[in-house]
């Protein structure tokens, strides 16, 4: 069979020329043959999806599984009652929004529909594609086309022409070249027959989108994860291993860059990687393709088919791929990367660093973590987090409360001058209290390392070690001192005499005893601040070096 190319790339001038080829393919398309046809999404293989014996035809040039239904492509909404039964209103409102556009919508079927589109089920897939010349084909052939995606079955789904022609040249009638395609990803097809809607392959349309219009959305357990034995995905192509090129893949997930480093960590030479573009230079003796800024998840989605494809011209024996985060279209470009490895997929450590720096007044603290800020460093200052928690904790103030009846106000706010006094004459309420606020404050500290982005997190306390937050660190820090110069630095920083400066030291803890118990120590014996400065920064940089090497050694 000789497949005809019908160049519709530029519809715009020869108007003549483009009606002939959209009827000529509106025409093989009536009469029960096969046309590659161009959507917003990707390249379809349509055939008229009222005619069994041509949607069979889809099933043998595909290579496809008998049991995996079609989508009907339509010219509208007004179509819908013809195709479909108990159409819920949602549906229109959704149509309203959407249509043309990449959201497929599973309804219950009427009886006009075959068995050969639906593979049997008495629900249809529906959609109306946005593209203006498969539009056009479709309104003038009058019927509903079925289209699959137009790859041969298993493989990276195609979003050229060219693709097309690569899976399909000769075993259908005709291609119809629409340029490239402009979402890149399937359509996401929402189920409309459960309550509520169910999502079942998410696609060019993001699930923030369509709950924003109508609400919470079920989210099938085959987006995410491979199928158990026995476990049946509610779409049936999803059971499918697919997209996936020759080479065995692996994707990546978390943070762009602990993906990008896990990847460079792992990989040999001659590998392919599938990564963002400012990571490329990580990966100089690899076949690399770039799929666009982490960023930019638009331009992720355009090009990880062709990403997928491209390995197969070539000799690469693995392929590692970064995964983007699942918002908005990172959800199906992840689940296709995802599908591509058979979903053998490997989460990147953040590579999180959490520093304890904790030391004596007028040791140089403060400059210590501002080096550290300078780092990309987030600083938690837990003293300011102590003070929150005494305002807001409910659970810390309690137990307060049970230990030191009265120290909270009739308004909830609480005395510090009174809790000051109990406290600080009596050892052992001072130690009752520190007890409390060692139960309560590191758990929240680590939520807080959790809940925030970044890759270095410093926790300043003075109590570090007696707290227990400590255990919470990679490493910890003594920031020490001389004497003499603490006595000095404190003098001027505060304005104080030289016998209080003295005093306030010695009822601290000693350089000794920071010494002993952290992990390391950075001596700030500099009269010059800059020099210290300096000095703090190699040090950073050259311990983080280190606990990052000894993370990367651990995961591998
Ligand atoms: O963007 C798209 O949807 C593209 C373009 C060409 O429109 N088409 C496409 O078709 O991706 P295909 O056949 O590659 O994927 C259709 C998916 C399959 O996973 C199939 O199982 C599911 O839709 N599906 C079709 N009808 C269904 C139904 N009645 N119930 C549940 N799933 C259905
Ligand atoms: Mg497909």
């Amino acid at each position: 069979m000789q497949t005809i190319y019908y160049d519709l790339r530029n519809i715009k001038g020869q108007q003549r020329e483009v009606e002939e080829k959209i009827s000529a393919a509106a025409k093989i398309l009536r009469e029960g043959g096969l046309v590659g046809i161009p959507t917003e999404t990707v390249y379809g293989l349509g055939a008229n999806g009222l005619d069994s014996e041509a949607v069979n035809r889809i099933f043998q040039a595909k290579g496809r599984p008998q049991d995996n239904p079609l989508i009907l492509h339509l010219s509208g909404a007004q179509w819908l009652p013809r195709y479909c039964a108990d159409i819920p209103p949602i549906a229109y409102v959704l149509a309203r929004k959407f249509w043309p556009g990449p959201l497929t919508m599973i309804l219950k079927r009427k009886p006009i529909v075959p068995d050969e589109t639906t593979a049997g089920l008495d629900t249809v897939g529906v959609r109306c594609p946005n593209h203006p010349v498969t539009l056009a084909i479709i309104r003038e052939a009058g019927v509903p086309i079925a289209a699959p995606s137009a790859n041969a079955s298993g493989r990276p789904s195609c979003t050229s022409a060219q693709d097309v022609l690569e899976d399909m040249n000769g075993k259908i009638d005709g291609v119809v070249d629409g340029g490239s395609c402009s979402v890149g990803v399937e359509s996401t097809i929402l189920d409309l027959t459960v309550t509520p809607p169910r999502l079942l392959r998410p696609g060019g349309l993001s699930l923030e989108a369509l709950e924003q219009l109508i609400g919470h959305i079920d989210v099938d357990a085959a987006v995410t994860r491979s199928m158990k034995e026995g476990e049946q995905p509610r779409a049936p192509g999803m059971k499918y291993r697919h997209y996936a090129p020759k080479a065995p893949v692996t994707v990546v997930t978390g943070a762009p860059k602990a993906s990008a480093q896990e990847i460079a960590a792992r990989v040999h030479l001659g590998d392919g990687v599938i990564c963002f573009d400012e990571f490329a230079h990580l990966f100089p003796e690899q076949t690399v393709q770039c799929i666009g800024h982490s960023s930019d998840k638009l331009t992720q989605a355009q090009r990880v088919f062709e990403a997928l494809r491209s390995f197969d011209n070539s000799e690469v024996k693995e392929i590692y791929a970064q995964c983007p985060d699942e918002h908005g279209l990172g959800l199906a470009v992840g689940n296709r990367l995802k599908k591509a490895a058979g979903f053998h997929v490997i989460e990147a450590d953040r590579m999180r660093v959490v520093l304890g720096i904790t030391g004596c007044t007028g040791a140089g603290k403060s400059t210590a973590l501002e080096v550290l800020e300078e780092l990309g460093g987030v600083v938690i200052d837990c003293d300011k987090v102590y003070h929150q928690m005494l305002a807001e904790d409910e659970n810390m103030r309690n137990a307060i409360n049970a230990a030191f009846p009265g120290v909270f106000q009739a308004d909830g706010k609480l005395n510090r001058q009174k809790l000051g006094q109990e406290v600080f004459s009596r050892k052992d309420r001072l130690e009752k209290l520190n007890q409390i606020v060692y139960t309560y404050l590191p758990p929240e500290v680590e939520r807080r390392v959790a809940a925030m982005d970044a890759d270095l997190f410093a926790i300043d306390a003075i109590n570090l070690l007696e707290s227990g937050l400590d255990r919470l660190c990679d490493r910890t820090v003594a920031v020490t001192a001389p004497t003499e110069l603490r006595v000095r630095r404190i003098m001027a920083r505060d304005n104080i005499t030289e016998q209080y400066a003295r005093l306030r030291i010695s009822a601290q803890n000693s350089d000794e005893y920071y010494r002993s118990k952290c992990d390391c120590e950075l001596n700030n014996g500099s009269e010059l601040p800059e020099t210290f400065r300096k000095e703090a920064h190699i040090f950073f940089e050259k311990l983080l070096d280190t606990i990052r090497q000894e993370k990367r050694g651990k995961i591998v």
